[in-house]
């Protein structure tokens, strides 16, 4: 049993979002609509309904709206209560995250995403943490770092979440050599970010999930650039492995890369047949769509 709850999330949200020009020049990627919430705002309530009690999240320049966004807009709520929107209303306050427990730090260069877990260090201190990446929209219940944290209980150490990619995929992802497999648990013996898929030791690849031990940061602290010039989470991971237990799970859901335009709307279309409010008028719509 490990001994230490996990109680803090990473949101590495620096990116500047260049697959997604002209729409994220000016707003973040990680505010865009899936249906009529920003896709950051699914990546903080599947931590929430984990049991994680802050988010950290690692932003940069022009990114201040995510932080508008997880606070009070009293003009806005003293506009709702005044028209009795009630629902609205509710529904606003609600979403947000108690008082203090949300944190912001910046990654002041592009260096890579094992940089930008580094950066925030400090917030973590000497605890395991979770690491959610939020252009990895995952539909799944229960949510997928819920299904790790159940799974971190009897492993304890490191968990990645993977899923089965088709082999000329494996370059954009990172790659697990897979050990012993127990139900939806694989040991971890190796890691490659973006190996080419002649070279790829599975088709096992991370989807942005992780629970991770705080001795990470001292391999990041001296972590080389690697592929893409950038420090990888991922080759400092692999450090760890054969020194604490690492496991892969591989979860139960759905995912939807928001960082692409073509996940971005089947994401958009999957959570709308998911709205009972939206649900029976869409459907219609979009079967009207399909048959031209
Ligand atoms: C990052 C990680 C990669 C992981 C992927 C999941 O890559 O480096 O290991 O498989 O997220 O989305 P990126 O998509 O930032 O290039």
């Amino acid at each position: 049993m490990p001994n230490k709850q996990v109680r803090k999330v990473v949101f590495p949200v620096a990116g500047m979002g260049t697959r997604f020009l002209p729409a994220s020049k000016a707003v973040p990627k990680e505010m865009l609509p899936v249906v009529d919430k920003p896709v950051i705002q699914y990546a903080v309530e599947e931590a929430k309904r984990a049991g994680i009690e802050q988010f950290i999240f690692v932003t940069g320049r022009g990114k201040h709206v995510i932080e508008d966004h997880f606070d009070h807009a009293y003009e806005l709520e003293s506009l709702l209560s005044e028209r009795e929107k009630t629902d609205e209303l509710r529904s606003l306050l609600e979403d947000l995250p108690k008082t203090g427990s949300v944190s912001f730090t910046r990654q002041q260069q592009p260096l890579g995403l094992g940089h930008a877990v580094w950066c925030a260090r400090h917030f973590i201190g000497n605890e395991p943490f979770a690491v959610i990446l939020p252009d990895d929209l995952v539909k799944a219940e229960p949510g997928v770092l819920s299904q790790m944290i159940a799974a971190y209980a009897k492993t304890g150490g490191n968990l990645v979440a993977v899923q089965d990619v088709p082999r000329e995929r494996t370059k954009s992802y990172g790659i697990i050599a897979p050990g012993a497999t127990r139900g939806d648990l694989t040991e971890v013996m190796g890691l490659v970010e973006k190996p080419k898929p002649a070279v790829a030791p599975s088709t096992l690849a991370i989807v942005g999930r992780y629970i991770l031990q705080p001795e990470l940061f001292d391999e990041l602290e001296r972590q080389k650039p690697g592929s893409g010039r950038e420090i990888q989470l991922t080759d400092s991971m692999a450090k760890l492995i054969g020194r604490q237990p690492f496991h892969a799970v591989r979860f139960k859901g759905d995912r939807y890369d928001c960082g692409d335009k073509v996940g971005f709307l089947l994401a958009n279309v999957a959570l709308a047949l998911d709205r009972p409010d939206l649900a029976p008028a869409f459907r219609q719509g979009l079967a009207a769509l399909l048959k031209n």
